[in-house]
């Protein structure tokens, strides 16, 4: 089976096609805002000037013919609405053009889904980091359960906020990280856990207004030493209350490799492990999308236009999973 996967929900416009469970082409087309984080009209005026000429070359690279392609698979949410609304569209008169079903997906599924094929892990306790989520997750009852998350604002948005103040441009996770490496004081700064969930907004203000104090890198490198610690915490309650033996790190803070080595350092005492799904699928992109609509169908789940509409609140444990 032949299926191609659009991603719209944020700053990325993705294609991916996948063939029997293996990616065939992943392709994208980002938007970067100039100055200050993303901006929604203009994030989808840059998927609407792009969904066309994305398809079609994903669609020439691969050497698939539009005839061969069995089915497509969108991410429904959850997102910003004038981003999704774009894939969307895109899928619908694809779907209705080749006469062929459709499947709308949870884009944090997503992300778990691909992570866990690439990385081989059967039953993790996933952590979920990037711009517009924070989430620990995992598997109970047929459905992805969230266990602990952000209660203000996603760690990605946390980063890219402290960045902006230093004046890195957006997204500013790899230049923080390269600073953090450089920074021996540890400065002490609010630390929020509260059972499996954490909060952001507190520290995110102390460290703005600590900059004129310290110097940038001290900063940047204690700053990354609560955040991620919270987050570490958290997994680690989650993993002690399921008895899961597996961390899986996704989404864009993944690539983080302090968050990575804390991570390795809290499974390893428990005699656990812990995986990073590989950066291509960390960021947004359509061959986790394909991937996950193709499984769906093959357990039977398909999304009638009239229930295709965008779910930009969608949330990850409303998801039936039935190869669970
Ligand atoms: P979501 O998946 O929640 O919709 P998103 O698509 O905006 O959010 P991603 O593209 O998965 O998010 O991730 C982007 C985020 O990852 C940004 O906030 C960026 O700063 C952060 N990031 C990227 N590289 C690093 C790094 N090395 N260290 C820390 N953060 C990073
Ligand atoms: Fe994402």
């Amino acid at each position: 089976m032949i299926t191609v996967g659009i991603e719209s929900t944020a700053h990325t416009f993705g294609v991916g096609i996948v063939e029997d469970e293996e990616v065939v082409i992943n392709q994208k087309s980002m938007y970067r805002p100039e100055k200050g984080g993303i901006h929604p009209g203009k994030a989808s005026e840059h998927h609407y000037a792009n969904a066309v000429n994305t398809l079609k070359n994903a669609l020439n690279s691969s050497n698939v013919d539009k005839e061969e392609i069995d089915s497509i698979a969108f991410s429904q949410g959850p997102g910003i609405p004038q981003c999704l609304q774009i894939g969307g569209v895109t899928a619908r008169s694809l779907s209705e053009a080749l006469n062929i079903p459709l499947v709308g997906v949870n884009h944090c599924v997503s992300h778990i889904e691909i992570g866990k094929k690439e990385t081989g892990v059967r039953d993790p306790v996933t952590l979920y980091v990037a711009g517009g989520n924070s989430q620990v997750i995992g598997a109970a009852g047929g459905r992805y359960r969230v266990f602990g998350e952000t209660l203000d604002i996603a760690i990605g948005n946390a980063i890219d906020k402290v960045a902006r103040k230093i004046g890195i441009p957006h997204p500013g996770g790899p230049e923080l990280e390269k600073l953090a490496e450089k920074g021996e004081k540890f400065i002490e700064l609010p630390y929020v856990v509260k059972g499996m969930d954490f909060s952001y907004s507190g520290l995110v203000t102390k460290v703005q207004r600590l900059l004129e104090k310290h110097n940038k890198e001290d900063i940047c490198y204690s700053f990354q030493e609560h955040a991620f610690a919270m987050l570490v915490e958290a997994t680690e309650r989650a993993m002690a209350h399921t008895g899961k033996k597996e961390v899986l790190i996704t989404g864009g803070v993944a690539a983080n490799k302090r968050l990575n080595q804390m991570m390795e350092t809290m499974a390893e005492e428990r005699g656990a492990t812990s995986a990073k799904s590989p950066l291509k699928y960390c960021m947004d992109n359509g061959a986790m999308i394909a991937y996950t609509g193709q499984k769906m169908l093959e357990n039977g789940l398909k999304t009638d236009l009239k229930e295709s509409g965008i779910r930009p609140g969608w949330r990850t444990e409303q998801v039936n999973i039935p190869w669970l």
